[in-house]
Protein backbone atom coordinates (compact mmCIF):
# COMPACT_ATOMS: atom_id res chain seq x y z
CA UNK A 1 0.00 0.00 0.00
CA UNK A 2 1.06 3.55 -1.14
CA UNK A 3 0.61 6.60 0.72
CA UNK A 4 -1.06 10.10 -0.39
CA UNK A 5 -0.90 13.14 2.00
CA UNK A 6 -3.28 15.88 0.54
CA UNK A 7 -1.42 19.09 1.69
CA UNK A 8 -2.97 21.70 -0.80
CA UNK A 9 -5.86 24.24 -0.17
CA UNK A 10 -6.32 28.09 0.78
CA UNK A 11 -6.06 27.21 5.10
CA UNK A 12 -8.98 29.93 5.04
CA UNK A 13 -8.89 29.68 8.84
CA UNK A 14 -5.98 29.86 9.43
CA UNK A 15 -5.27 33.54 7.61
CA UNK A 16 -3.29 35.77 7.37
CA UNK A 17 -0.62 32.77 8.10
CA UNK A 18 -1.48 30.93 5.27
CA UNK A 19 -1.00 34.05 3.09
CA UNK A 20 2.89 33.88 2.95
CA UNK A 21 2.77 29.70 4.19
CA UNK A 22 1.43 26.85 3.45
CA UNK A 23 -1.01 25.44 6.69
CA UNK A 24 0.87 22.23 6.79
CA UNK A 25 4.13 24.21 6.98
CA UNK A 26 3.15 25.46 10.29
CA UNK A 27 4.40 24.59 13.57
CA UNK A 28 2.59 21.98 15.68
CA UNK A 29 4.48 21.53 19.20
CA UNK A 30 7.77 20.99 17.83
CA UNK A 31 7.57 20.14 14.24
CA UNK A 32 5.64 21.30 10.99
CA UNK A 33 2.73 19.40 10.91
CA UNK A 34 3.19 18.01 7.60
CA UNK A 35 5.65 15.74 9.95
CA UNK A 36 2.67 14.14 11.50
CA UNK A 37 0.47 12.56 8.60
CA UNK A 38 4.07 10.90 7.41
CA UNK A 39 4.90 9.63 10.82
CA UNK A 40 1.16 8.49 10.50
CA UNK A 41 1.87 6.64 7.06
CA UNK A 42 5.23 5.06 8.39
CA UNK A 43 3.63 3.83 10.99
CA UNK A 44 1.10 1.54 9.61
CA UNK A 45 4.06 0.22 7.10
CA UNK A 46 3.66 2.48 3.71
CA UNK A 47 7.35 2.85 2.65
CA UNK A 48 6.44 5.45 -0.62
CA UNK A 49 4.41 8.36 0.09
CA UNK A 50 3.71 11.15 -2.47
CA UNK A 51 2.88 15.07 -1.04
CA UNK A 52 0.52 16.95 -3.43
CA UNK A 53 0.54 21.15 -2.59
CA UNK A 54 0.68 23.93 -4.76
CA UNK A 55 3.24 24.77 -6.82
CA UNK A 56 4.23 27.84 -4.89
CA UNK A 57 5.07 25.91 -2.11
CA UNK A 58 7.12 23.00 -3.48
CA UNK A 59 10.24 24.58 -2.57
CA UNK A 60 9.10 25.69 1.26
CA UNK A 61 7.91 21.70 1.36
CA UNK A 62 11.72 20.81 -0.18
CA UNK A 63 13.46 22.79 2.52
CA UNK A 64 11.35 21.71 5.47
CA UNK A 65 11.61 17.67 4.37
CA UNK A 66 15.20 17.94 4.17
CA UNK A 67 14.75 17.95 8.13
CA UNK A 68 12.32 15.01 8.29
CA UNK A 69 14.09 12.49 5.76
CA UNK A 70 16.30 10.64 8.88
CA UNK A 71 14.17 10.72 10.54
CA UNK A 72 11.17 8.48 9.08
CA UNK A 73 11.70 5.32 7.22
CA UNK A 74 9.80 6.19 3.98
CA UNK A 75 10.21 7.91 0.40
CA UNK A 76 8.62 11.07 -0.10
CA UNK A 77 7.87 12.74 -3.43
CA UNK A 78 6.21 16.08 -4.12
CA UNK A 79 3.64 16.57 -6.70
CA UNK A 80 2.03 19.92 -8.05
CA UNK A 81 -1.48 20.16 -7.69
CA UNK A 82 -3.69 21.78 -10.55
CA UNK A 83 -7.09 22.07 -11.15
CA UNK A 84 -9.71 24.09 -8.48
CA UNK A 85 -8.46 22.67 -5.75
CA UNK A 86 -9.96 20.36 -3.07
CA UNK A 87 -9.52 16.94 -1.72
CA UNK A 88 -10.70 14.75 -4.55
CA UNK A 89 -8.71 17.29 -6.94
CA UNK A 90 -5.31 16.59 -5.31
CA UNK A 91 -6.24 12.97 -4.98
CA UNK A 92 -6.65 12.67 -8.64
CA UNK A 93 -2.84 13.66 -8.96
CA UNK A 94 -1.40 10.98 -7.19
CA UNK A 95 -2.87 8.07 -9.87
CA UNK A 96 0.82 7.97 -12.24
CA UNK A 97 2.05 7.56 -8.13
CA UNK A 98 0.46 4.46 -6.75
CA UNK A 99 0.46 2.87 -10.18
CA UNK A 100 -2.20 0.22 -9.64
CA UNK A 101 -1.38 -0.30 -5.66
CA UNK A 102 -4.00 0.44 -3.09
CA UNK A 103 -3.70 3.68 -1.12
CA UNK A 104 -3.83 5.20 1.97
CA UNK A 105 -4.30 8.74 1.70
CA UNK A 106 -4.00 10.71 4.55
CA UNK A 107 -5.07 14.56 4.96
CA UNK A 108 -2.30 16.48 5.60
CA UNK A 109 -3.76 18.13 9.14
CA UNK A 110 -4.55 15.25 10.69
CA UNK A 111 -3.19 13.77 13.81
CA UNK A 112 -3.80 10.76 14.90
CA UNK A 113 -1.97 9.61 18.58
CA UNK A 114 -1.92 5.78 17.35
CA UNK A 115 -2.25 5.55 13.95
CA UNK A 116 -4.66 2.36 12.88
CA UNK A 117 -1.91 -0.38 12.25
CA UNK A 118 -3.60 -3.41 12.54
CA UNK A 119 -6.43 -2.02 10.41
CA UNK A 120 -3.93 -1.26 7.88
CA UNK A 121 -2.46 -4.84 8.00
CA UNK A 122 -5.97 -6.52 7.55
CA UNK A 123 -6.25 -3.68 4.57
CA UNK A 124 -2.73 -5.02 3.04
CA UNK A 125 -4.08 -8.94 3.12
CA UNK A 126 -7.11 -7.82 1.44
CA UNK A 127 -7.02 -4.64 -0.36
CA UNK A 128 -10.57 -4.84 -1.66
CA UNK A 129 -13.50 -1.44 -0.91
CA UNK A 130 -12.37 1.29 1.40
CA UNK A 131 -12.04 2.03 4.95
CA UNK A 132 -12.57 5.42 7.24
CA UNK A 133 -11.95 5.75 10.31
CA UNK A 134 -14.49 7.11 13.40
CA UNK A 135 -13.98 9.26 16.24
CA UNK A 136 -16.40 11.02 18.74
CA UNK A 137 -16.21 14.69 19.01
CA UNK A 138 -17.83 17.57 20.39
CA UNK A 139 -18.55 19.59 17.70
CA UNK A 140 -19.47 16.77 14.58
CA UNK A 141 -21.25 19.50 12.38
CA UNK A 142 -17.51 20.78 11.53
CA UNK A 143 -16.81 17.05 9.72
CA UNK A 144 -17.76 14.71 8.07
CA UNK A 145 -20.14 12.37 10.43
CA UNK A 146 -21.47 9.26 10.08
CA UNK A 147 -24.83 8.09 10.19
CA UNK A 148 -24.77 4.75 12.31
CA UNK A 149 -27.89 2.00 12.52
CA UNK A 150 -27.18 -1.08 14.57
CA UNK A 151 -23.71 -0.18 14.77
CA UNK A 152 -23.07 0.05 11.23
CA UNK A 153 -22.58 2.87 9.32
CA UNK A 154 -25.32 3.88 6.47
CA UNK A 155 -23.94 6.84 5.22
CA UNK A 156 -21.85 10.00 6.09
CA UNK A 157 -23.00 13.39 5.90
CA UNK A 158 -20.64 16.67 4.95
CA UNK A 159 -21.21 19.02 7.65
CA UNK A 160 -24.59 18.28 8.48
CA UNK A 161 -25.92 21.17 10.34
CA UNK A 162 -28.08 18.89 12.53
CA UNK A 163 -25.60 15.75 12.92
CA UNK A 164 -26.99 12.35 13.12
CA UNK A 165 -24.23 11.20 15.23
CA UNK A 166 -20.90 12.27 17.15
CA UNK A 167 -18.44 10.56 15.23
CA UNK A 168 -16.58 12.46 13.01
CA UNK A 169 -15.07 10.25 9.67
CA UNK A 170 -10.91 11.17 10.35
CA UNK A 171 -9.06 12.62 7.40
CA UNK A 172 -7.42 8.93 6.72
CA UNK A 173 -8.95 6.64 4.02
CA UNK A 174 -7.99 3.41 2.65
CA UNK A 175 -8.83 2.63 -0.74
CA UNK A 176 -8.56 0.13 -3.08
CA UNK A 177 -7.45 0.20 -6.65
CA UNK A 178 -10.59 1.35 -7.94
CA UNK A 179 -10.64 4.43 -6.86
CA UNK A 180 -9.77 6.12 -9.58
CA UNK A 181 -12.61 4.77 -11.66
CA UNK A 182 -15.02 5.99 -8.86
CA UNK A 183 -13.94 9.47 -8.79
CA UNK A 184 -14.85 9.99 -12.46
CA UNK A 185 -18.44 9.38 -10.99
CA UNK A 186 -18.64 11.85 -8.87
CA UNK A 187 -20.23 15.35 -9.68
CA UNK A 188 -19.36 18.57 -7.93
CA UNK A 189 -20.98 19.62 -4.37
CA UNK A 190 -22.76 22.98 -4.06
CA UNK A 191 -19.22 24.43 -2.93
CA UNK A 192 -18.49 23.72 -6.45
CA UNK A 193 -15.66 20.52 -5.38
CA UNK A 194 -15.36 17.04 -5.45
CA UNK A 195 -16.11 15.89 -2.06
CA UNK A 196 -14.32 12.82 -0.39
CA UNK A 197 -17.57 12.22 1.27
CA UNK A 198 -19.35 11.57 -1.82
CA UNK A 199 -16.32 9.30 -2.70
CA UNK A 200 -16.62 7.73 0.61
CA UNK A 201 -20.51 7.05 -0.09
CA UNK A 202 -20.17 5.31 -3.21
CA UNK A 203 -17.56 2.46 -1.56
CA UNK A 204 -20.38 2.84 1.12
CA UNK A 205 -23.68 2.06 -2.00
CA UNK A 206 -21.93 -0.95 -2.86
CA UNK A 207 -21.46 -2.18 0.47
CA UNK A 208 -17.61 -2.03 0.18
CA UNK A 209 -16.72 0.70 3.04
CA UNK A 210 -15.81 -0.41 5.87
CA UNK A 211 -15.73 1.69 9.35
CA UNK A 212 -13.68 1.81 12.32
CA UNK A 213 -13.51 3.41 15.74
CA UNK A 214 -9.88 4.79 15.85
CA UNK A 215 -8.19 4.65 19.46
CA UNK A 216 -6.73 7.48 21.32
CA UNK A 217 -6.57 11.12 20.30
CA UNK A 218 -7.30 12.58 16.87
CA UNK A 219 -6.84 16.36 16.11
CA UNK A 220 -7.69 17.98 12.62
CA UNK A 221 -5.21 21.38 12.44
CA UNK A 222 -7.63 23.54 10.44
CA UNK A 223 -8.23 26.29 12.92
CA UNK A 224 -6.27 28.32 15.71
CA UNK A 225 -8.07 26.38 18.20
CA UNK A 226 -7.31 23.08 16.92
CA UNK A 227 -3.52 24.01 16.21
CA UNK A 228 -3.49 24.61 20.16
CA UNK A 229 -5.16 21.74 21.35
CA UNK A 230 -2.86 19.80 18.55
CA UNK A 231 0.83 21.14 20.14
CA UNK A 232 -1.22 20.63 23.77
CA UNK A 233 -1.85 17.06 23.24
CA UNK A 234 1.26 16.38 21.52
CA UNK A 235 2.99 17.78 24.48
CA UNK A 236 1.15 15.53 26.70
CA UNK A 237 -1.41 18.15 28.65
CA UNK A 238 -4.71 18.07 28.19
CA UNK A 239 -7.39 20.90 27.07
CA UNK A 240 -10.68 19.36 26.96
CA UNK A 241 -11.70 23.31 26.74
CA UNK A 242 -10.51 23.59 23.30
CA UNK A 243 -12.36 22.40 20.74
C1 LIG B 1 -12.39 17.28 5.45
C2 LIG B 1 -13.47 16.30 5.01
C3 LIG B 1 -14.33 15.89 6.21
C4 LIG B 1 -13.45 15.34 7.33
C5 LIG B 1 -12.35 16.33 7.68
C6 LIG B 1 -11.36 15.71 8.66
O1 LIG B 1 -13.00 18.47 5.83
O2 LIG B 1 -14.25 16.89 4.00
O3 LIG B 1 -15.25 14.90 5.81
O4 LIG B 1 -14.24 15.04 8.45
O5 LIG B 1 -11.63 16.74 6.52
O6 LIG B 1 -10.34 16.59 8.99
P1 LIG B 1 -12.16 19.87 5.80
O7 LIG B 1 -11.30 19.87 7.03
O8 LIG B 1 -11.34 19.86 4.56
O9 LIG B 1 -13.19 20.94 5.84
Amino acid sequence: MKGVVLAGGAGTRLKPLTDYTNKHLLPVYDKAMIYYPLWTLEKIGVREALIVTEERWIDDFKQTLASFRPKLNLSITLAIQTGPGGIVDALIQSEKFAAGAPLAVALGDNLFENPPQKAANDFRSNPNGANVFLTEVHNPEDFGVAVMKDGAIQSIIEKPETPPSNLAVTGLYFFDTTVFERIKELKPSVRGELEITDLNNLYLQDGRLTAHQIEGWWCDCGTFDSLVRASALLAGHQLETVK
